[in-house]
């Protein structure tokens, strides 16, 4: 080939990779976890393992998110559905995923009142018994995962709604008052660098259960009980969110030395989806993030799930909550960002400049 027709195959390959880069960048904006990667925050999603057989489903969440939450995967009854035989199939797929694309996971959850397999709901032990079975439980999950997994929500839910004292629940039958202690300090023990949460719903303003939650946690921190942080789950209804009392919630937790994440936000409301329900499920959205990024002891920021499609709360009665065709997430049925997600972005944006 003559030297000239060589040097001209050449430049038309790089004006074409220009091009073509110049084309791509001004297609796709940074995305959520571009954007938060600047800020060195944390932007995660829950799923569901199965779902990442879908590929789209696998694309968004990778190319999004940089922390994920298994959605039911690490939970007790996936775990150890019998006495003493885990099943670690399903949870070490998620933990691999998020290696692969640099994820962080958020363990959820080692100790709740749901999810709990009959043989420790309905068996008869004595409270040194039910001691050794959440002991071996948290040495076997928390050790495994050691350095895969570096957050865990240890205890779910353990306080009463309405923030009247502990939660009436198996363990706590069981084993009493210090059941959510014990929890804290045999995680602490199975793996003493990961990050132990206490996780909870309607405490994210200042109310009862809020201040039920702070009561708890002061006084754990006070007696040194190894307890890093707490999760507001954030599952809200739309246009309910009252941001200074969030702001104040968790400025007060962390002056005690403790961090906070947004741990399961889904927006959801009655009826049929409209133009203006979108929008201001947008201006939630916005208004959480704003409030956590806002804040420097709130490090993370996690929907509870991708695409609307597999959202919890479709489909489901839930006693509190029966709106089948509800679209509470950031991505519709088809993967395409919504005006939350936008919102999100421009948030995120904000932090960034
Ligand atoms: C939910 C899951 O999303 C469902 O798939 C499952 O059937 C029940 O649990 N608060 C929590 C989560 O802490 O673990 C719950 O997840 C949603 C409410």
């Amino acid at each position: 080939m003559a030297s000239q027709t060589r040097r001209r195959l050449w430049l038309f390959a790089i004006l074409f990779l220009l091009g073509a880069h110049m084309t791509t960048a001004q297609e796709s904006p940074l995305s959520l976890r571009e954007l938060a990667a600047q800020n060195d925050f944390r932007i995660g999603a829950a799923v569901y393992t199965s779902h990442l057989n879908d590929p789209a489903h696998a694309e968004t969440l990778s190319r999004e998110f940089n922390m994920l939450t298994p959605e039911n995967e690490a939970k007790f009854c996936e775990l150890q559905a019998q006495p003493g035989q885990f099943d670690f199939r399903r949870l070490d797929q998620l933990v691999a995923f998020a290696q692969q694309h640099d994820m962080e996971v958020h363990g959820h959850t080692l100790v709740w009142h749901q999810c709990l397999p009959s043989w420790v709901a309905n068996g008869q032990f004595s409270r040194d018994e039910a001691i050794g079975i959440l002991r071996d439980h948290i040495y076997t999950v928390v050790g495994r995962y050691q350095g895969r997994i570096p957050i865990w929500d240890v205890v779910n839910e353990g306080i009463a709604d309405g923030g009247s004292g502990l939660r009436d629940t198996p363990w706590h039958a069981m084993i009493g008052d210090d059941y959510i202690e014990l929890a804290f300090r045999f995680a602490h023990e199975a793996d003493p660098n990961a990050l132990l949460f206490y996780n909870d719903y309607g405490a994210e303003a200042m109310n009862a259960k809020s201040d039920a939650i702070y009561a708890m946690v002061s006084d754990f921190v006070e007696r040194g009980v190894p307890i890093h942080g707490v999760g507001l789950q954030a599952h809200f209804t739309l246009n309910t969110i009252n941001s200074g009392s969030i702001a104040r919630n968790i400025q007060r937790l962390g002056e005690l030395g403790l961090q906070v994440q947004i741990t399961e936000m889904d927006v959801r409301y009655e009826g049929d989806t409209t133009a203006d329900i979108l929008s201001q499920q947008a201006d939630d959205y916005r208004e959480m993030l704003q409030t956590c990024l806002d804040s420097d002891y709130c490090t993370a920021f996690i929907v509870w799930g991708v695409t609307d499609k597999f959202s919890w709360l479709r489909g489901a009665n839930l006693g509190f909550f029966n709106n089948p065709i509800v679209e509470p997430l950031l991505f519709d049925d088809n993967y395409q960002p919504k005006p939350a997600y936008h919102a999100l972005l421009d948030a995120l944006g904000q932090y960034s400049d």
